[in-house]
């Protein structure tokens, strides 16, 4: 599949990850629409930094599914009719709270991220593989399944999804569920010829992961990974996404994009990681 003259939507295409694939989907000339929560003005100024004129900006919130679905109708009318291939859904939340053993201070925290992590993935799944096929005839919901490829999709998880560690409660959970979206959208809309699939990240340099959590997560990767124990590129990200995004064969499949992450709990480790742990998320 080439990306040239084609359209992407990135959520969080303002981010570090969403920003680095929206540069790259442009390089092979594509066109990007970048949905943000960013103020208008400066997600404009974001996006026309990456290119002037194959680069859109519509302010989104993805836990609101008429914003999702409302910034999806603005796309098809400015991209060059009947280029919208797919989706890079990079939106996402990570909020922390001091730890302690009161588990259900952890619930509020976990009903904010579900909204968004994941009510917001199926939204933004949904409405944006509604809106690929409207680019096509409808012959209603039995119709023949298509040969030609239509879309793909690539939704971001992380290597805590699978094992979620106590320090990623709510966050990573979020990202278990991101992995079960992906299989079932996937499975669902293969009779329409879009392909779905997951980018497992450990941990990027980003806007999610501020500058004063960067020593404690190195000390993390240091205790966890195999090799390298450095700190991901958001590019080498967006290398993964680009990966399948182009190969067409790739499909209901999630890439870990990792250095060999073995997990983090580290319980049987010298020191209680209870003591070091930034923040329960
Ligand atoms: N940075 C990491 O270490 C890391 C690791 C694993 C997975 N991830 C995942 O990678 C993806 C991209 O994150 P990033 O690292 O680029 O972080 P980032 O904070 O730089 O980018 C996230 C973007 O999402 C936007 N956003 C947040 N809530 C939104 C909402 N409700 N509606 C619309 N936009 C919203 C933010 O404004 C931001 O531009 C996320 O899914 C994140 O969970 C990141």
């Amino acid at each position: 599949m080439k990306v040239e003259g084609r359209t992407f939507i990135i959520t969080g295409g303002c981010g570090g990850i969403g920003g680095a694939v929206a540069q790259s989907i442009i390089a092979k000339g594509g066109y990007v629409v970048s949905f943000d929560i960013l103020e208008e003005e400066a997600g404009q100024a974001k996006v026309k930094s990456y290119h002037p004129e194959r680069a859109f900006y519509f302010k989104c919130n993805i836990a609101d599914l008429d914003s999702v679905v409302s910034a999806t109708e603005k796309t098809l009318k400015v991209i060059p009719k009947g280029s919208l291939f797919g989706a890079v859904h990079c939106a996402a939340i990570a909020p922390g709270r001091q730890w302690d053993n009161k588990l259900v201070n952890s619930v509020a925290t976990f009903s904010k991220v579900l909204q968004v992590n994941v009510y917001g993935t199926f939204a933004v799944n949904a409405a944006i593989a509604d809106a690929i096929n409207s680019q096509y005839p409808d012959e209603g919901p039995f119709a023949p399944r298509v040969t030609e490829e239509r879309g793909c999709i690539v939704n971001i998880a992380s290597v805590v999804s699978q094992p979620v560690p106590a320090r990623c409660l709510t966050y990573g959970a979020s990202k278990t569920a991101v992995l079960g979206i992906t299989q079932g959208m996937a499975d669902f809309l293969g009779p329409s010829g879009i392909r779905v699939n997951s980018v497992s990240p450990a941990v990027v340099a980003s806007g999610l992961m501020s500058a004063d959590r960067l020593p404690y997560f190195q000390s993390e990767l240091e205790a966890g990974v195999i090799f390298p124990r450095r700190i991901t590129h958001p590019d080498e990200i967006s290398d993964a996404i680009l990966f399948l995004l182009e190969n067409s064969m790739m499909n209901d499949f999630n890439i870990r994009v990792d250095g060999g992450w073995r997990g983090s709990s580290n319980w049987g480790g010298p020191v209680d990681p209870r003591k070091n742990a930034l923040s329960l998320e």
